[in-house]
């Protein structure tokens, strides 16, 4: 099928990827010129292990091409997908501005019924306005359908997710949207769930609220861990064997970041706040996560009292290993508080140090290497569980002033760092 994939950011790439990858032929539309000029050449604009790779070959074989006029992209498209952005509003609320001129560019550029596909998480009730606006543009006599069909890819195995997933949500009104995008999908091979409209658009924010859950309830029993001298690596396993539980999103650390969680969350609390719903649940998941990315400036002043003049080196920066995405990141704010209280700063990612720069305080100090960073330092704080940082030799830390470890993601075992002469803290686990 020719199908159009409106905005090229991390969602949009890999679903027009994707899509590309199991034989339809796809036109990726983004205003951004310089990006669409790299990913011509098949350069990927983000960092996802296996995209450039399949970006490339199926711009060799003819099937995956980019551009940024609107009216090339869409004019053959039988499908049109919209895949921009729903950035926070002050409020916490989905700014809806890039669907709704997705939707105007829609109408005045398609020559045909259409069937358009929103990619974007967008609250309840979207797809309706988008149908209505392009509607009311479309020339005299054409036809458009919509479906919402949410994304579940998480960053950093987007590409594995695509054909992996757990399920595909169509929800849609008609019989003839739901056999074509039915038919669309098939190819991946992943089990459809087809249900109603406003019913998909809630599926994207309940899984994503239930998961930021998961991590905030796990994150509050592992602060009464180490109140009682419990292990949360052992509760967090005995847990998961629970299969009404089950084990994944039980691993406490430093809360969630990234550009989902923290969105999604603030989002579904406006959404149940506009039918006057007040969802409590979600506004304490959303407290404890705040209070959550503070845990290891409370454990280092804790350790070291006075922390001004001392070299702290901070490895890891990215909001999760695999990716180089900073966003709602806990090192923004641990960063920023290590500066306010005086000290001099060292950080060290395998990837994401690129990004970080123009993100955090400009007296960051960045090094190239985990032994660079850790070197006469005073404390090294651990923000993400890169595997390069867990199996690093733990002898590294023998060129610290004094080795003192603090550790949000529970990378190391306890046993290990203490038969090293590392003064060891991590997260809900006995010191
Ligand atoms: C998340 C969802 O997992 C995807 O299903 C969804 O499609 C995506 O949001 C989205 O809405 O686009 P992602 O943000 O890529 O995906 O990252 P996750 O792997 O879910 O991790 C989110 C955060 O939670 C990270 O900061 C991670 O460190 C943290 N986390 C995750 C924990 O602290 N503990 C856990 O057990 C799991």
């Amino acid at each position: 099928m020719r199908i159009a994939v409106i905005g090229t950011g991390y969602v949009g790439l890999v679903t027009g990827v994707s899509l590309s990858e199991i034989g339809h032929h796809i036109t990726c539309i983004d205003v951004n010129e310089d990006k669409v000029a790299k990913m011509q050449n098949g350069i990927s604009p983000i960092y996802e292990p296996g995209l450039s790779e399949l970006m490339t070959k199926n711009i060799n074989e003819k099937r995956l091409s980019f551009t940024t006029d609107h009216q090339e992209g869409l004019q053959q498209a039988e499908i049109v997908y919209i895949a921009v952005g729903t950035p926070e509003n002050i409020d916490g609320s989905a700014d809806l501005s890039f669907v709704a001129q997705a939707a105007k560019d829609i109408a005045g550029n398609v020559e045909h019924n259409i069937i358009v596909v929103t990619k974007s998480t967008v609250p309840v009730g979207t797809n309706d306005m988008i149908k209505d606006i392009i509607q009311t543009h479309l020339p005299n006599g054409l036809m458009v359908e919509v479906v919402s069909n949410p994304e579940f890819l998480k960053e950093g195995s987007a590409i594995h997710d695509s054909f992996h997933g757990d399920r595909i949500v169509i929800g849609a009104d008609s019989e003839h949207a739901f056999s074509i995008i039915e038919q669309v999908n098939q190819p991946f091979g992943v089990p459809i769930f087809k249900t109603d409209i406003k019913s998909a658009e809630m599926i994207k924010y309940a899984s994503n609220a239930f998961l930021a859950t998961k991590i905030s309830f796990i994150n509050e029993i592992s602060n009464i861990c180490e109140l009682l001298g419990a292990n949360i690596e052992n509760v967090s396993t005995g847990m998961g064997l629970d299969q009404r539980i089950g084990s994944q999103f039980l691993k406490a650390g430093i809360g969630y970041g990234g550009s989902c969680f923290p969105k999604d969350t603030k989002a579904l609390i406006q959404i149940a706040g506009n039918v006057e719903y007040e969802f409590e649940l979600l506004k304490g998941v959303v407290n404890v996560n705040k209070k959550q990315q503070g845990i290891l400036i409370s454990k280092l002043n804790d350790c070291l009292p006075v922390i001004s003049g001392k070299k702290i080196a901070v490895l890891g920066l990215s909001f999760k290993p695999n990716t180089d995405d900073m966003r709602e990141s806990a090192s923004i704010l641990v960063t920023e508080e290590l500066i306010k209280q005086g000290a001099k700063v060292v950080a060290y990612d395998p990837i994401a140090m690129e990004n970080a720069k123009s993100i955090l305080n400009p007296l960051v100090q960045y090094a190239d290497s985990i032994e660079d960073a850790v070197e006469n330092s005073d404390a090294a704080l651990i923000l993400t569980d890169w595997s390069e940082i867990k199996n690093v030799e733990l002898a590294v830390f023998n060129k610290m002033k004094k080795p003192l470890v603090i550790d949000g993601r529970n990378c190391f075992a306890l046993k290990a760092m203490e038969n090293n002469g590392i003064d060891y803290h991590s997260i809900g686990r006995p010191v």
